[in-house]
């Protein structure tokens, strides 16, 4: 990593047992401090800091050491020396050497920063920090999340090479494919009128690859989708996506697991496989959610025969109907409930589709502190809760009661400050519905895209109980996050069609945009199926952040948009022209 022995023969990491060594080292100014007559430099390169010292005795350095600034760019030759007792540092690996410098070269000099680098706990904005995202990569933060991102991929390379996997490319330019997002689209200027998507994923290039007898593939591969952006979503993000032949879901988790034990070692964790695994049905009852985060035991339970038996009227009268009752038991959660805190959980429960939302106290005494509490005798005897706990109802729907409970779930450890039982919790959500009523449109759409196969044994229930089919579809959730999904594909033509006619997509329409993997379908076409795992979430957790932001590069803010170039930009009306496009936006507002 030294580069030219013009600005360095070492790296500052390199001088910690040096001694007496003559070094040539380079890097930025991290900080200084003058010691009535000695200056101290802290000078920072990609391995770490060493201290420079300036005696007055070298008496060009010294001068020059007095003008330096944080982050100018030095070169400096000089002898490493060992500190004295009572100056080592042992927060720094080379803390108990400094070099003594005899010569320093100035390569850039550096404005004064738009925030300190030196100085991490200085909180920086977002819109910041992205703006002048090179010097926030300065900062320890950055440089880690991407060093460690580096090893996570090629560790996952690794494996699946090792696994006989190819790594091919697919185009970027290519026509939209529906992974359900909003296409980015580019327009064509040979073919005026005609629009380039970019790939929300590379779904059906892969699958042409398995038609191609490549058997194996593989791709670290960016994806594009225009969705409204959260902590873990990205306009553009990173997909290891893999496909495989001749191959049934368990084949496609070991490979998966195998990779990600790969990933996970290079952050010092030791995951074992293989990773647990629950049927989606079972995730919804026992968890409320699709993507359980199992590090934390509590459970949804049904509380539906004794509300039977109660005078308390919304819930047994939604009892009497189709309804339910479930309750989550948040152990440590009654502690300091509030009256407030209860208007507002409510408040919360009704904003995420809930009618209300009963909540139940335990009390030190053991009784029950609620507004409904009369007709909840035996309530905490049921549901194992004891003092402290806080009881969470809702009566519904059985999808409803229990989806909104598990939004809840997700949210109470740390609203709750509740001590997980595990640190890694990975599990494999199996067996999805294959299709989803959109009550809106009247239709059902595809669960996770059209492509996916039915499990064989549901196929011929495909028109006539289609809600009951399951798909050969599995989701890779570690700690409550969905890292990744995929499925068993459909290689059969005929039940290609049928699942593009249940989800409203008609023959002259699956001619015009699919019409090549029908034929491709047609030529010999191999049971395959795969995977893609979202490579910035796992690096996420894996580096313990909370946004995916955190381990790009040059992530966009939550407005899609990059600070640092500008993008979105205006473009010039002769670009427009030549590719016989025209805005209607309005004028974009000056800038202030
Ligand atoms: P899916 O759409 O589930 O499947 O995507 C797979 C994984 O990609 C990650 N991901 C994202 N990460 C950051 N920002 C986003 N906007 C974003 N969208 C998705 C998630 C997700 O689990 N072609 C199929 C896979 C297959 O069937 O093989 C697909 O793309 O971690
Ligand atoms: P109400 O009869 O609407 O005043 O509701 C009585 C209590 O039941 C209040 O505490 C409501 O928040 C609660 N409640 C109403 N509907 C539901 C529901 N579907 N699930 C759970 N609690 C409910």
């Amino acid at each position: 990593m030294i580069g030219s022995e013009r600005f360095r023969t070492h790296v500052c990491a390199d001088t910690s047992d040096g001694e007496g060594q003559q070094v040539r080292l380079a890097g930025w100014v991290h900080r200084r401090r003058d010691h009535g007559g000695v200056v101290f430099i802290d000078l920072r390169d990609r391995s770490g800091i060493v201290q420079l010292v300036f005696h007055p005795e070298q008496a060009e350095a010294h001068v020059a050491a007095g003008h330096l600034s944080p982050e100018d760019v030095l070169s400096v030759t000089g002898t490493i020396v060992k500190r004295s007792a009572e100056t080592v540092n042992d927060r720094i690996p080379t803390g108990r050497v400094e070099v003594a410098v005899d010569a320093v070269e100035m390569l850039s000099e550096a404005d004064p920063m738009p925030f300190p680098v030196e100085d991490e706990s200085v909180e920086v904005s977002e819109e910041v920090r992205l703006t002048h995202r090179y010097v926030d990569l300065r900062r320890s933060r950055g440089l880690r999340a991407l060093e460690l991102r580096s090893r996570i991929s090629s560790a996952i390379r690794g494996s699946l090479e090792g696994n006989g996997f190819l790594d091919v490319e697919t185009p970027m330019l290519t026509r939209s494919t529906p992974e359900g997002a909003r296409d980015f689209l580019v327009p064509s200027r040979l073919h005026q009128g005609s629009w380039y998507a970019l790939p929300q994923s590379p779904q059906l290039f892969k699958q042409l690859l398995m038609v191609g007898g490549i058997e194996r593939y593989y791709q670290i591969a960016r994806c594009f989708r225009d969705e409204d952006l959260r902590a873990d979503r990205q306009p553009e993000f990173t997909q290891v996506d893999v496909e495989a032949s001749f191959v049934e879901p368990e084949q496609v988790y070991g490979v998966v697991e195998d990779f990600i034990v790969a990933a996970g070692a290079e952050a010092g964790h030791a995951f074992i496989a293989p990773f647990a695994r629950m049927g989606w049905e079972e995730a919804i009852r026992r968890f409320g959610s699709d993507r359980p985060d199992l590090r934390y035991a509590f459970e949804i339970q049904d509380w539906s025969e004794q509300a039977l038996k109660t005078d308390f009227a919304v819930f047994k009268k939604t009892v009497e109907g189709e309804g339910v009752i479930r309750a989550l038991v948040v152990p440590g959660g009654g502690a300091e409930f509030s009256r407030k805190d209860g208007d507002d959980l409510v408040a919360e429960a009704q904003s995420l589709g809930a009618k209300g939302l009963v909540w139940v106290v335990v009390t030190e005494d053991g009784s029950l502190r609620s507004p409904v509490a009369k007709f909840l005798e035996g309530l905490d005897a049921d549901l194992g809760a004891s003092a402290g706990d806080l009881i969470a109802m809702v009566a519904d729907e059985e999808m409803v009661a229990s989806t909104v409970l598990g939004s809840l779930r997700a949210r109470f450890p740390t609203r709750y400050r509740m001590e997980p039982e595990a640190e890694w919790a990975m599990s494999w959500i199996t067996d999805f519905p294959l299709v989803d009523w959109n009550a809106d449109e009247k239709r059902w759409d595809s669960t996770h895209h059209p492509f996916t196969a039915p499990k064989p044994e549901h196929l011929e229930m495909l028109e006539s109980d289609t809600a009951a089919v399951r798909a050969d579809a599995y989701d890779l959730v570690i700690n409550g996050v969905e890292v990744g999904g995929g499925s068993i594909r459909i290689h059969d033509r005929d039940v290609q069609q049928r699942v593009f006619e249940l989800i409203g997509v008609g023959p002259e329409e699956a001619e015009e945009k699919f019409s090549f993997l029908l034929q491709a379908l047609k030529l010999g076409a191999p049971p395959h199926g795969g995977f893609a795992l979202g490579l910035d979430r796992l690096v996420m957790l894996l580096a313990g952040e909370d946004s995916i932001r955190e381990v790009m590069a040059f992530p966009k803010t939550a407005t899609g948009s990059d600070p640092l170039t500008g993008a979105p930009a205006p473009v010039d009306t002769a670009q427009l022209d030549e590719l016989a496009v025209e805005s209607v936006a309005p004028e974009p507002e000056p800038e202030a």
